[in-house]
C-alpha cells in the first residue's frame, strides 16, 4: 500500500522513530564506504513552487546515493503554473516516477496531490508543515543528546510551519516542547490542541523567550518571516526583536543546551552571528543529516 508523508501526524511514533534510527545507520553506513543501491530503478520526481537550497539538493543527493533518479520541476514550468487542476497533474506524474516529493504554499496542494496520486507524496515544505525537516532536527539532537523523550526542546520564534511540525512531532513521539511566540503569532491552533491531547509530555505556549530556554536542552529558532511573507518583514522585524537567540538569552539556559537553526540564517535578525557560528549551534550537522533522513524516508515509502 502507498504511503504519503503529507504531515508527521500520518506516521505513528515507532514509524517516526523508526525513520531516525534508519537515517542514523545509513549515514554511518555512508561514512564506511557502504555502496547502496536499494532505489536502482526509481525515480522520484520534484515539484517545487518556492525556492530551496537544502532540501531540493539533499533529496536529488539521497535519491542518486541510492541509486534512483530524479526530474526536478520549478512550479512556473509546469501546466500548473497555467491552471492544469492537481488531480490531473498527480494522475500523470504517477505514470512516470515512483514518488512526488513537493514544496508549495497551501497543505491542501499536498492533500489534492495525495488523494489522486498512486505513488507516494512527500511533503517538502507547505505553509503549514515542515515534516522531513523536523525529522532531520530530531535526529540531530538524538545523535547530540541521545533519548528525545527525556529532553526538553524550546522553540522561540514564529509559530510557523516548523513550529507545527514540532509540536506534531513531541505529540505523537512524547516529549517536552515549549514554544515562546509573541502574541497574534501563534501556531496552529488545531494543530497545538491535538498535540496536547495526545502527548504523555507537556506541550505549552508561553511568550517569554527567557521562561522558555532557562531548562532547555535543545534551542530551535527560524527565520521571522517565511517565504510568501516579504511584504511582512519590517513589522515582524520590530515583534519579534525580543526574541532573539543572542549571547544575552543563552546565558539564562543550560551551558549544555544546543541550538538548532534549520537554515537559511538571517544573521543578526533571529539569531546573531556569534551564536549562530558558535560550539553549541548544530545547524549545519541539520542540514547534513537533511540528506541522510531523506534517503531513510525515499527507502521506506518507495520500496512497495
Ligand atoms: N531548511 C530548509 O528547508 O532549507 P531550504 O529552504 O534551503 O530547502
Ligand atoms: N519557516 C521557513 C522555513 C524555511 C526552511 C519558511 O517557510 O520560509
Amino acid at each position: 500500500m502507498r504511503r504519503h508523508l503529507q504531515s508527521l501526524d500520518d506516521f505513528t511514533k515507532e514509524e517516526l522513530l523508526g525513520f531516525i534510527d534508519r537515517a542514523i545507520l545509513l549515514k554511518k553506513e555512508r561514512a564506511a564506504g557502504v555502496k547502496h543501491q536499494q532505489l536502482a530503478g526509481k525515480i522520484v520526481g520534484l515539484i517545487f513552487e518556492k525556492p530551496s537550497t537544502r532540501t531540493r539538493v539533499s533529496f536529488e543527493a539521497a535519491m542518486y546515493g541510492l541509486g534512483g533518479q530524479v526530474i526536478f520541476l520549478s512550479g512556473r514550468d509546469t501546466q500548473l503554473a497555467r491552471s492544469e487542476p492537481l488531480k490531473d497533474m498527480a494522475r500523470v506524474m504517477a505514470r512516470y516516477v515512483d514518488g512526488i516529493v513537493v514544496r508549495t504554499f497551501g497543505q491542501k496542494v499536498v492533500t489534492e496531490l495525495a488523494e489522486y496520486s498512486s505513488v507516494p507524496v512527500i511533503n517538502a515544505l507547505t505553509d503549514l508543515h515542515h515534516p522531513c525537516q523536523i525529522l532531520s532536527d530530531i535526529m540531530t539532537v538524538v545523535e547530540k543528546k541521545g533519548n528525545i523523550e527525556a529532553l526538553k526542546i524550546a522553540w522561540i520564534g514564529d509559530g510557523n510551519n516548523m513550529a507545527n511540525s514540532w509540536i506534531q512531532a513531541a505529540g505523537r513521539i512524547g516529549f517536552e516542547l515549549i514554544l515562546a511566540c509573541p502574541e497574534g503569532y501563534d501556531p496552529d491552533s488545531e494543530i497545538l490542541a491535538a498535540a496536547q491531547k495526545e502527548s504523555a509530555k507537556p506541550i505549552t505556549v508561553l511568550r517569554s523567550p527567557q521562561e522558555a530556554v532557562a531548562a532547555a536542552d535543545v534551542i530551535n529558532t527560524d527565520v521571522w518571516a517565511s517565504m510568501g511573507q516579504e511584504s511582512e518583514q519590517d513589522e515582524r522585524l520590530a515583534i519579534f526583536q525580543p526574541l532573539q537567540i543572542n549571547a544575552e538569552l543563552m546565558s539564562k539556559a543550560p551551558a549544555d543546551a544546543i541550538v538548532l537553526h534549520c537554515l537559511p540564517a538571517h544573521r543578526e535578525e533571529e539569531i546573531t552571528e556569534e551564536v549562530l557560528e558558535s560550539v553549541r549551534c548544530v545547524a549545519f550537522d541539520q542540514a547534513e543529516n537533511k540528506m541522510h533522513m531523506h534517503k531513510s524516508i525515499l527507502e521506506q515509502l518507495l520500496k512497495g
